[in-house]
């Protein structure tokens, strides 16, 4: 039986060692995908390949979806149907700037359920690790592993809240408006630039919550699962499970308050 989380914990430092090793001063952008601001640097290619040559080597049978490289592989193993998800750098415009808050995040599905999660935030020396049922834990070098558990009991009124501004072509003035419409409403807004690591925020209680339109699997899988195993719910926006079209995270309680706050919004529109 293969230990997936260990598996994914081994690929995410050797990938996040390699990103630290050869992260040039400047990192640049060599190409845009969906608009002029949604970048690749070459290390996110190079990060994305050494851990599908990892995944491919320990367990060839399993699919993988990368953001960089789309769905590949994929037939039933003896564990089921086995499929990797990955973000090889997630927070590609802080990496580009020497902000600290990105990350490698790797997730393991089986039969369509995620099991095993790790995010590794490589400047701040931060690994979150959760595998289902067993909870979620930060491990930092030289210190004990810390179990995770979210804030609870935090009234919407005085809650911090992680957001993030999708990439993607035309979607500005919605995201202008929605913030517009929660920031009156809550203690206080942050935009970290990693979805990855705001899920693992929430899990760690350094914010009360998150919403963001946009992310994709390879974002909120990892963290998704960490936040859930540290007591979070995560959820779309009309109940089911995360999606692109909205994603929301927080304790139970602020959580259902602050899909009440975005519900009306309609974010299905882009403008
Ligand atoms: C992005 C980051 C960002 C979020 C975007 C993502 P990338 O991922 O997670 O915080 O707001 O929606 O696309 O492109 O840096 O891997
Ligand atoms: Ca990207
Ligand atoms: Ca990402
Ligand atoms: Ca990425």
């Amino acid at each position: 039986m293969t230990d997936f989380l260990g598996l994914a914990v081994a690929i995410a430092r050797e990938a996040g060692d390699m990103l630290l090793a050869k992260r040039p001063a400047r990192p640049e952008a060599v190409d845009t995908k969906s608009s002029r601001t949604d970048v690749v640097t070459a290390l996110d290619r190079a990060s994305e390949e050494l851990i599908r040559d990892r995944v491919r080597a320990a367990r060839p049978g399993d699919a993988i979806l990368g953001e960089e490289g789309g769905h590949t592989g994929g037939t039933e193993t003896e564990q089921g149907r086995v499929r990797w998800i990955v973000d090889p750098i997630d927070g590609t415009v802080n990496f580009m700037y020497g902000l600290p808050d990105w990350a490698v995040s790797i997730a393991v599905e089986v039969d369509g359920e995620v099991v095993a999660g790790v995010v590794n935030v490589v400047p701040r020396g931060e690994l979150f690790a959760a595998a289902r049922g067993a909870g979620a834990e930060l491990f930092r070098d030289g210190l004990p592993p810390l179990r995770l558990r979210c804030n609870t009991g935090v009234p919407l009124s005085q809650a911090l809240i992680a957001t993030g501004f999708g990439y993607q072509a035309g979607r500005r003035a919605v995201q202008a408006e929605v913030l517009a419409h929660v920031l009156p409403k809550v203690r206080d807004i942050r935009r970290g630039g990693s979805c990855a690591a705001d899920l693992c925020s929430v899990a760690a209680g350094r914010v009360d919550g998150y919403y963001e339109r946009g992310p994709e699997e390879w974002d909120f899988s990892a963290g998704g699962l960490i936040a859930t195993e540290a007591g979070a719910l995560v959820g779309g926006l009309r109940g089911g499970p995360p999606a692109a079209s909205m994603t929301v995270c927080a304790a139970p309680g602020l959580f259902e308050d602050l899909r009440g706050l975005l519900a009306p919004l309609d974010p299905e529109r882009d403008a």
